[in-house]
């Protein structure tokens, strides 16, 4: 059986409104968000957002992000205590995520909190997303628009290697700039807690919050074996972490002023030593040393600091290298 014809549209009017029209008529389109490409559908749309989990392989115990225009949309969606409401304004529109429990009349199909009283609400910054969201004027289900378990596409060009033919369409506006997933902020008894590190640093939050308890992380496109230690975000290569040098026949993926080391395959997260730009380098770096390898092989991965968005740089690395 062969899927539908997935289209490459621009980042202009005429794009967003084809996009639309595919998203009215029940479709499922990539689009861009300051994190990640997330994998768009109608969230009222109970048979739409069945799309997603299919065209993903995405298990059906793993619930969605819900992506709505500003944050007084999110509000009519979720019913957040004080301190959510506190981040919402400090932080949307940005790369954060909310996760309270839903309200009666939120109006979002239940497929999308996959049997959680609770639902994740996101107000996107890029402003294709933002454009988007207008244009269609509702709610959009959106995970990273990658199979299940894979690395997250910060590019149109990643999505379009992973879902071509199963998806309707790619909004196409270019690199992500952040490059990580939004950090997901969860609620126990009101106080806050950290379900994912992610775009907005544990720093800001405390700064804002006061302590944020961290809760180990959500289970990210995890296969369907318990207690399995899962591995995510993952290339096809085996991934080595706190490498100080690459042994013979592993490429090398670099962080600050560090020397080549002598690898054949290697590129350089941040010359500099930029957290921010090793951020919106590492899916891209991570993908381009697979293709090298591949798929095989092993990546050898310098340490990276943990601090600032460190923390979520080396959560996904650390996915990427989890025994799988
Ligand atoms: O930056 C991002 O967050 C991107 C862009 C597209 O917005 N989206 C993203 O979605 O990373 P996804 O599906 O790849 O990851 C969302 C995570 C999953 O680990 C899921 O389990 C968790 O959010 N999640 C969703 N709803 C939840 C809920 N009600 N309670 C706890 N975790 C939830
Ligand atoms: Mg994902």
């Amino acid at each position: 059986m062969s899927g539908p014809n997935t289209i490459r549209l621009s980042a202009t009017d005429r794009g967003i409104r084809a996009a639309v029209a595919l998203l009215r008529r029940g479709g499922m389109i990539a689009f861009p968000t300051e994190t990640v490409y997330g994998l768009g559908a109608d969230a009222r749309d109970e048979r739409a957002v069945a799309g997603i989990y299919r065209a993903k392989g995405r298990p059906s115990r793993n619930p969605l992000i819900v992506h709505v225009a500003d944050a007084a949309a999110a509000f009519a969606l979720i019913d957040l205590p004080e301190k959510g409401i506190a981040a919402a304004e400090a932080f949307w529109p940005g790369p954060l995520t909310l996760v309270a429990p839903v309200c009666k009349d939120a109006g979002i199909a239940p497929i999308c909190r996959a049997g959680a009283a609770t639902l994740a609400v996101r107000v996107p910054a890029a402003p294709l997303a933002l454009n988007l969201l207008r244009a269609f004027g509702g709610p959009l289900a959106a995970p990273s628009a990658n199979l299940s378990g894979h690395v997250s596409p910060t590019s149109a060009d990643h999505v379009m290697e992973e879902l071509t033919g199963r998806i309707d369409g790619v909004l196409d506006g270019g690199d992500c700039a952040v490059g990580l997933e939004s950090t997901i902020l969860g609620f126990e008894d009101g106080g806050p807690v950290l379900l994912r590190p992610g775009g907005v640093t544990l720093d800001a939050l405390e700064a804002l919050l006061g302590p944020v308890k961290a809760v180990g992380v959500v289970e990210d496109e995890a296969p369907n074996a318990p207690g399995q230690m899962t591995s995510h975000y993952a290339p096809g290569a085996m991934v080595r972490l706190d490498a100080l040098e690459p042994r013979l026949g592993e490429a090398w993926l670099g962080f600050g002023p560090n020397p080549e080391r002598g690898s054949a395959i290697s590129l350089n997260l941040s010359p500099d030593g930029s957290l921010d730009v090793a951020a919106a380098n590492l899916f891209a770096h991570l993908r381009a040393l697979d293709t090298l390898l591949d798929g095989k092989g092993t990546i050898a991965v310098a340490p990276i600091p943990n601090e600032g968005l460190g923390h979520a740089i080396n959560d996904r690395l650390a996915r990427a290298a989890a025994p799988r």
